[in-house]
């Protein structure tokens, strides 16, 4: 009955049918394009709003580092951040500074910034919609420091970042980091290498894996780096690592 009623709508050219069934498809994809990305901007807000909380206190002492820096350079100091998403870090920066912020979904941007409205001690230098693996858009030395956070576990190339983090800082900048890390624990590792293609799938490209091995063999002339647990409730992302590098 349906089939019949569908076939009696659709014109009788064959060309024009092929042609309306295309855009169709076309639209259909489009559409649910959109949705799957308005879904990744709402995991965003809610997990990353959660984990932001979770690891407040860690971050504020991760973030010392840059205040001291700004303190030392006495002029406004120029950071960038990876995997900028929702802008939960704003907070963490030194007054003064000016940020520029990449990421690669622009639907999150809206979000991104409503909150560096809120803060007014940082300029939003730039918002670039891009990848960390391809900073070609920065001229080098261009940085004094470069961060992120939960974002090494969703860049395909970690290595290929890291090379173009140390061509974008400036000398002696400091690139800092945080993120889930493999577990110290035998049975949880198998767990998180076992579930690694569902958790990328639905994960929107998280990986399982040791971003603290990728820095300490990315060349800088200093890696303090720790691993510690516990900040994040659940048992596959308990194991953190965080630390600052210099070029
Ligand atoms: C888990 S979220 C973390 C967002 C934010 N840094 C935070 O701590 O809440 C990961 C972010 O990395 C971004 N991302 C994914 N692949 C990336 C890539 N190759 N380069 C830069 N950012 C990427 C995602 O769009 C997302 O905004």
């Amino acid at each position: 009955m349906l089939p019949q009623l569908l076939k009696s709508l659709l014109p009788q050219q064959p060309l024009v049918r092929v042609a309306l069934l295309a855009s169709s498809g076309a639209a259909a994809l489009l559409v649910g394009r959109k949705l799957y990305l308005w879904g990744q901007v709402l995991m965003l807000t809610i997990l990353c709003g959660k984990a932001d909380r979770a690891l407040y206190k860690r971050k504020r002492l991760l973030f010392q580092r840059l205040l001291d820096r700004a303190e030392e350079l006495g002029r406004p100091m120029e950071i960038l951040e990876l995997g900028s998403g929702t802008g939960v870090n704003f907070k963490y920066l030194p007054s003064g500074a000016r940020l520029t912020a990449l990421d690669p979904l622009s639907e999150a941007r809206g979000i991104f910034t409503r909150a560096a409205s809120k803060e007014t001690g940082v300029t939003l230098a730039a918002c670039v919609t891009g990848f960390a693996e391809d900073l070609s858009c920065f001229p080098d030395e261009s940085f004094d420091a470069v961060f992120c956070t939960l974002t090494m576990c969703t860049v395909w190339d970690l290595d290929r970042m890291l090379k173009e983090v140390r061509r974008v800082l400036r000398p002696g900048g400091l690139f800092l980091f945080m993120d889930h890390t493999l577990s110290d624990r035998p049975l949880v590792r198998a767990v998180q290498y076992a579930v690694t293609p569902l958790w990328y799938f639905f994960g929107h490209g998280c990986h399982f894996r040791l971003p603290q091995r990728h820095v300490t063999k990315a060349g800088f002339s200093k890696c303090e780096i720790s691993e510690f647990d516990g900040a994040l409730k659940m048992t596959l992302l308990r194991r953190m690592v965080d630390g600052c590098a210099t070029k």
